[in-house]
C-alpha cells in the first residue's frame, strides 16, 4: 500500500531562476566573479572581493579603465564622459559605469594618471 507523500516540490520553486549573474574572468590574474544584471562590473567586482581600481565611480576619471577581450558590455547611462567612441569601440571600457550584458572576459589596465 502506497501511504505517504513524497517531498513537497512546490517548495524548491522558491529560487529566482530568472535572476541570472554572468561570469567575468578577469585577466591577468584570472580572478572570476559573478555579475547580476543590476549591478556594474565594478560594483559586482568589488562585492566579490575582486578589487579593481577606482576612483569617482561615475566614467569621468578613467581609473576604472580596462579592456573587454570577449563578450559584450552596455553602459545604461550611455557612454561615460571619460571614455571616446572609438576608444570604446576598440574595446576599452570604464567599468564602474559598464554593465555585462554577456559572459566576460576582461583585461585591467594601469590607470592613465
Ligand atoms: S572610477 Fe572614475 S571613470 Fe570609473
Amino acid at each position: 500500500m502506497y501511504a505517504g507523500s513524497t517531498a513537497n516540490a512546490a517548495s524548491q520553486a522558491a529560487e529566482p531562476i530568472g535572476a541570472s549573474s554572468l561570469q567575468v574572468r578577469v585577466l591577468p590574474a584570472g580572478e572570476s566573479f559573478s555579475c547580476p544584471a543590476d549591478k556594474s562590473i565594478l560594483d559586482a567586482a568589488h562585492a566579490a572581493n575582486v578589487l579593481l581600481a577606482y576612483s569617482c565611480r561615475s566614467g569621468q576619471c578613467r581609473s576604472c579603465i580596462g579592456r573587454v577581450i570577449d563578450g559584450k558590455i552596455d553602459y545604461p547611462g550611455g557612454l561615460p564622459q571619460a571614455i571616446s567612441r572609438e576608444e570604446s569601440e576598440s574595446g576599452l571600457a570604464l567599468f564602474c559605469s559598464a554593465f555585462a550584458v554577456s559572459d566576460l572576459t576582461i583585461e585591467i589596465l594601469k590607470p592613465e594618471f
